[in-house]
């Protein structure tokens, strides 16, 4: 029954924080703490020095592993990067590509971000693709031109047998880290349709109702329901509250309530 509808998908992105310790007592803290996961999707997302240590703890749940970003090459001279048959080889079945802090803080361009899509698809990874304007994009009345711009640029000459191991977060650079301006539920829905309808262009109508689009910025227990109520809204891309084991769980337990409350 579940499986006939679209689950939500929760991801706990937690970017540069956490310990060995810490990380493994967080990831076993959500384990612990879940009964029914089955009608949600839940990808964690620890730094990669603990990658390893966090898919020992999910083994054996439905719980998957997923990296913050990779390099688009199997094995090289590449100092310092890592690559996706490493993160395979860890136990990633995902990788968030395109977050906005590597592309505002570390200059990643659409064409690079393009590159480690197609690259880890072919790889073998399933692919979280983050898009979001900035406040003064958004104040330029530019967010549809800029969701279009970075949807069709990331996702340039994507095989269409891929299409189903792809994920979009809408990620607005201004509502990230920022619980005091985070986007309402309307604004969300609003750029969640303008994305659905820019994929459907590029890759057809069936195709755009099944692609997940997750939320991101500044998601917390107290708001998740309302966003995730929201026709077109599959999911949430989860920060700061992804690393509060009871928040992250509140946020699983909305995503689980909505998917079920979808209409048959
Ligand atoms: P936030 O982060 O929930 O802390 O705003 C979301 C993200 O950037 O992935």
């Amino acid at each position: 029954m579940i499986d006939e509808i679209k689950k939500k998908t929760i991801v706990g992105n937690w970017k540069m924080h956490t310990t060995a310790a810490a990380a493994r007592d967080l990831a076993e803290g959500i384990v612990d703490g879940l009964i029914d996961e089955e009608g949600v999707s839940i990808i964690l997302c620890p730094p990669y020095p603990y990658l390893a240590v966090v898919g020992e703890v999910l083994k054996e749940t439905r719980i998957a592993l997923g990296a913050q970003n990779m390099y688009p090459q199997m094995e090289g001279a590449f100092t310092g990067e890592v690559s996706p048959t490493m993160l395979l080889d860890v136990g990633c079945k995902y990788v968030i590509l395109g977050h906005s802090e590597r592309r505002h803080k570390l200059g990643e361009s659409n064409e690079f971000i393009n590159d480690k899509v197609k690259v880890a698809l072919a790889a073998g990874l399933d692919v979280i693709l983050c898009v979001g304007e900035t406040l003064e994009q958004r104040k330029a009345n530019q967010t549809e031109a800029l969701l279009d711009r970075q949807l069709s640029l990331g996702l340039a000459n994507v095989e269409p047998d891929t299409l189903s191991r792809i994920s979009i977060a809408y990620e607005p650079v201004w509502a990230i880290g920022n619980p005091s301006h985070h986007a309402t539920p309307q604004q969300a829905e609003e750029a969640h349709a303008v994305l659905r309808a820019r994929f459907g262009r590029i890759f057809g109508k069936d195709a755009a109702k099944q692609i997940s689009i997750q939320y991101g910025g500044s998601v917390v227990p107290g708001d998740a329901a309302a966003l995730l109520s929201r026709p077109g809204i599959d999911g949430a891309l989860i920060g700061g509250a992804s690393l509060v084991v009871n928040d992250f769980l509140e946020i699983v337990r909305s995503a689980i309530a909505e998917t079920e409350a979808q209409p048959a």
